[in-house]
């Protein structure tokens, strides 16, 4: 075979595989299976936050985690049973707010009843979905949903090892990890903007501020009113809001703050401290137009990650938070 056809096979391979990977992911995926799926989801959705405010924070940590650990399947839905330990049990303990949980498995319920027959919508999906309308409900951005993933056959604690972020990140360890699910560093910048709305536990930042020398990079007066709520001996279920200024508000606030040493863990000052990606938070933290557009540009690649659409690796789960039998 001539060269300029080997080149034009490479070619064609190279474009097969990044195809295959999102091949049948797309907008409108159920539109002739449930074509009212997203109004479905949406009113379960709202009825869940407007009884439970917090699940706005809830799910949407529950989709990040979910992508970055074997991709956006729902296997961060599944709960352990006799022989296996679960990723939502994995002893680091995530604490993955409940009520994120239950977003899912409420809304599953009411496309189960609502559209033509059960079990026609993928559990992951439904979380796409459902992360998409609790930013929404909190005024952050609306953005158009791919879908088409299916759910995973296999949930394992040991595989978050090494796949999710602690706070204590730099911007290196940030960048990699991220690039590692195939998400630039503005993604990861982007993606950090969502700790503009939830809680974080005391033990999370606890480490900049109960300290002889509290961490430079944050502000004085903000470290005195976080030790004060979280002093030595704070009882560990104690958790405070992230965005200190508006914390039900999806908005690009959580930028300002970095600005006036109010980013509230190591992982979130550090966008600001470190000079490399000082402008992108700035840039933000001054358009909130910029900032939501690439907040959705980085969701959607977010919602990407590891996607099953080979029927061999992944199904339609009957239920959530159970392997199907
Ligand atoms: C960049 C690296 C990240 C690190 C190191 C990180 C770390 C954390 C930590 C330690 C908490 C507090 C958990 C607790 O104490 O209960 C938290 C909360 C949260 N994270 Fe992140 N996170 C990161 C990125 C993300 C991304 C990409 C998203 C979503 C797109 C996200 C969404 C959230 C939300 C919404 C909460 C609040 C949860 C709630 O209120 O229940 N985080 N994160
Ligand atoms: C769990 O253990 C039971 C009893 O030993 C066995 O029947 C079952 O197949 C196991 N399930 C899995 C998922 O390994
Ligand atoms: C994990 O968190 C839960 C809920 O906050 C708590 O009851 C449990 O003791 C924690 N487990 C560990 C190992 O810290
Ligand atoms: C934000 O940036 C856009 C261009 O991306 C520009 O059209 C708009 O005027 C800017 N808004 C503000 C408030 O600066
Ligand atoms: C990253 O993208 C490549 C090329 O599209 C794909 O093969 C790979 O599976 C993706 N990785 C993840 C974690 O999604």
């Amino acid at each position: 075979m001539g060269a300029g056809i080997r080149i034009l096979a490479a070619a064609l391979l190279a474009l097969a595989a990044v195809r295959g990977a999102t091949a049948q992911l797309r907008q409108g995926y159920y539109s002739a299976s449930c074509p009212n799926v997203e109004a479905i989801v949406q009113a379960a959705v709202a009825l869940k936050v407007q009884q439970t405010p917090v699940a706005v924070g809830a799910t949407v940590r529950l989709f990040f985690h979910d992508c970055f650990v074997q991709g956006c399947d729902a296997s961060v839905i599944i709960v352990s049973s006799g022989n296996n330990t679960a990723e939502k049990d994995h002893v680091s303990n995530l604490s993955l707010a409940g009520d994120g949980f239950d977003t899912v498995i409420k809304a599953k319920a009411a496309v189960d009843t609502q559209c033509p027959s059960p079990n026609l919508v993928s559990c992951a999906d439904i979380l796409t979905m459902a992360t998409r309308d609790v930013i929404g409900l909190a005024d952050g951005p609306a953005y158009p949903v791919e879908l088409g993933r299916l759910d995973g056959l296999v949930s394992t604690a040991s595989n978050v090892d090494g796949n999710l972020p602690p706070p204590s990140f730099n911007l290196d360890q940030l960048t990699a990890m991220f690039a590692a699910n195939n998400l630039s560093q503005a993604d990861m910048i982007a993606l950090s903007a969502a700790h503009t709305v939830g809680f974080a536990h005391c033990g999370t930042f606890t480490g900049r501020i109960q300290t002889a020398a509290v961490d430079p990079t944050m502000d004085p007066g903000y470290a005195s009113q976080l030790l004060a709520a979280c002093p030595a001996g704070v009882d560990p279920n104690v958790a405070l809001e992230i965005d200190p200024v508006t914390p039900h508000a999806f908005d690009n606030q959580y930028f300002i703050n970095l600005q006036k040493g109010m980013g509230l863990l190591t992982s979130d000052q550090v966008l600001y401290a470190d000079l490399r990606s000082r402008p992108t938070v700035d840039a933000w933290a001054a358009n909130s137009s910029d900032f939501e557009a690439a907040f959705v540009a980085a969701m959607t690649n977010l919602g990407r990650v590891g996607v099953k659409t080979d029927p061999a690796l992944g199904n339609i789960r009957r239920d959530c938070a159970v392997l199907n039998s």
